[in-house]
């Protein structure tokens, strides 16, 4: 099921109510604009006209561990999507950012609904900057650190034709996962992460690591390796390349 809304609050509010209504496995609820959008860690998210700012709705049946690897599905999908779409070579960044050049075009926001160990739902929400100048649309402060496909194209592209790759990819993606487990989905995902084996920064709270991202472990924790030669793993945080 596919809903789509001119303007509503976030995507990720909308998804979540109709999960409790019982939508079926896999609704997508898409807005043109979110007056709303919310990013990780309680961020605003600006989510102008021309972006794609889509969720999930999905009730895998797995434990909330592996559920947190959702992201890595998602941001996955997009890469594969913009460069089969756009031919742009896209970039991951842990957990859960697309780079093209080193600049922010996606980012996703996972939230799980659990009781105990099990997965009641999980919504996936994908914010894409398509057919924006980041420029004229987004605000100051994301301005040197954010792209769009418009900026890096240099024209804007099928509103519908991306969404129905970016819901293509995301399916198949989806399904390996499920079907397989999230070994080759983390594998494919490490194979668009340039920041790996670079020195990067990791912010968690108030404290601050710089270490050698060495690799992401099959949990999904960030491996860094600090610099007085001790290996840390993260399962929450912020990096900077
Ligand atoms: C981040 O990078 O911090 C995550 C950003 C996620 C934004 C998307 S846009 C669609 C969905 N609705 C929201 O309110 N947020 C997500």
């Amino acid at each position: 099921m596919l809903l789509f809304s001119r303007s509503v609050s976030s995507t990720n509010e909308w998804a979540k109510r109709s999960a409790l209504r019982k939508v079926p496995d896999g609704t997508v609820v898409v807005a043109e604009v979110q007056t709303a959008g919310r990013g990780r860690l309680g961020r605003e998210w600006f989510s102008p006209k021309g972006g794609l700012w889509f969720s999930v709705v999905l009730r895998p049946k797995i434990e909330v561990a592996e559920a947190s690897k959702l992201v890595f599905v998602a941001s996955l999908a997009v890469a594969d999507a913009l460069g089969e779409f756009c031919g742009l070579r896209a970039e991951t960044k842990w957990p859960n950012d697309v780079l093209v050049k080193g600049k922010k075009i996606c980012g996703i926001l996972a939230e799980i609904n659990s009781s105990g160990k099990n997965v009641n739902y999980v919504v996936v929400g994908v914010g894409l900057n398509a057919n924006f100048k980041v420029k004229e649309a987004l605000p100051k402060e994301v301005v040197e650190t954010a792209t769009s496909i418009e900026d890096e194209l240099g024209r804007q592209v099928d509103y519908n034709d991306l969404l129905f790759t970016v819901l293509g990819k995301l399916g198949k993606v989806y399904g390996v996962f499920i079907n397989e487990g999230s070994d080759d989905v983390l594998k494919r995902w490490k194979e668009y992460a340039v920041f790996l084996g670079h020195e990067v920064t990791v912010k968690v709270d108030s404290e601050i690591f710089v270490g050698i991202a060495s690799d992401v472990a099959s949990s999904g924790a960030l491996v860094l390796q600090l610099e007085d030669g001790s290996v840390k793993e993260f399962r929450v945080g912020d990096v900077t390349l």
